[in-house]
């Protein structure tokens, strides 16, 4: 009895092993890079061409001063300048869900997605608690597809202008991305 456990533990061992060994082929082929590069997204949350729409809120969510319940989901133009007129890139589509009673802090579930450039075709998920009246936030990178395949690494944002008028508002995201 013992030496049949023994033994379907050594052959576990084996195929366990055997299938590690070629994923790390898999990986090692080809050599992790780091890759830094900024994009500039514009999110429009007013009038009749907005980017931002609020989904869903709780009953008491008018009455908190963080927003606490409010769900909004997106889908903003990325640009490679600050002007919308620079050259376009892709979206960045995804869902913003105010989370914190005491704070205004959310959190976002988005992906980047490029459609033009040297990563068309390619995208960048970004997962992560935004502390939306800080200077800088920083949020990890969780994964990605086509060039971002095994994507790891951190997305460091800032607002770069709020036209509280037409409620136009420019953030500039700067990647740092390890990625094969
Ligand atoms: C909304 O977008 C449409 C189509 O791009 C455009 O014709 C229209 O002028 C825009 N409206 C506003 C208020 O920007
Ligand atoms: C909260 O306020 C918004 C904007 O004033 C209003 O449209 C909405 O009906 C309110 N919702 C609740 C649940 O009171
Ligand atoms: C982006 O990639 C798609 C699919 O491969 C291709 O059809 C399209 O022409 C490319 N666009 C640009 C601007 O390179």
């Amino acid at each position: 009895m013992a030496l049949t456990l023994t033994k379907l533990l050594l052959f576990s061992f084996l195929v366990s092993s055997t299938v590690l060994t070629a994923k790390s082929k898999l990986l090692t082929s080809k050599r992790e890079k780091l890759t830094r590069f900024l994009v500039y997204v514009h999110d429009q949350n007013a009038g009749s061409n907005a980017t931002t729409v609020n989904v869903a809120q709780a009953s008491t969510t008018n009455q908190s001063a963080t927003s606490f319940g409010l769900v909004g989901i997106f889908d903003d133009a990325l640009t490679m300048g600050p002007e919308m007129s620079s050259k376009n890139l892709g979206r960045l589509q995804g869902m913003v869900a105010f989370a914190s009673r005491t704070e205004v802090a959310v959190l976002m579930s988005m992906n980047f997605v490029f459609t033009k450039g040297k990563y068309n075709g390619s995208s960048l998920t970004v997962v992560g608690r935004n502390l939306l009246f800080s200077k800088v936030r920083e949020m990890p990178i969780v994964g990605g597809t086509g060039l971002f395949r095994l994507a790891r690494g951190y997305v460091q944002t800032s607002t770069y202008l709020f036209d509280p008028n037409t409620g136009l508002l420019v953030l500039v995201y700067d990647f740092s991305v390890y990625h094969y």
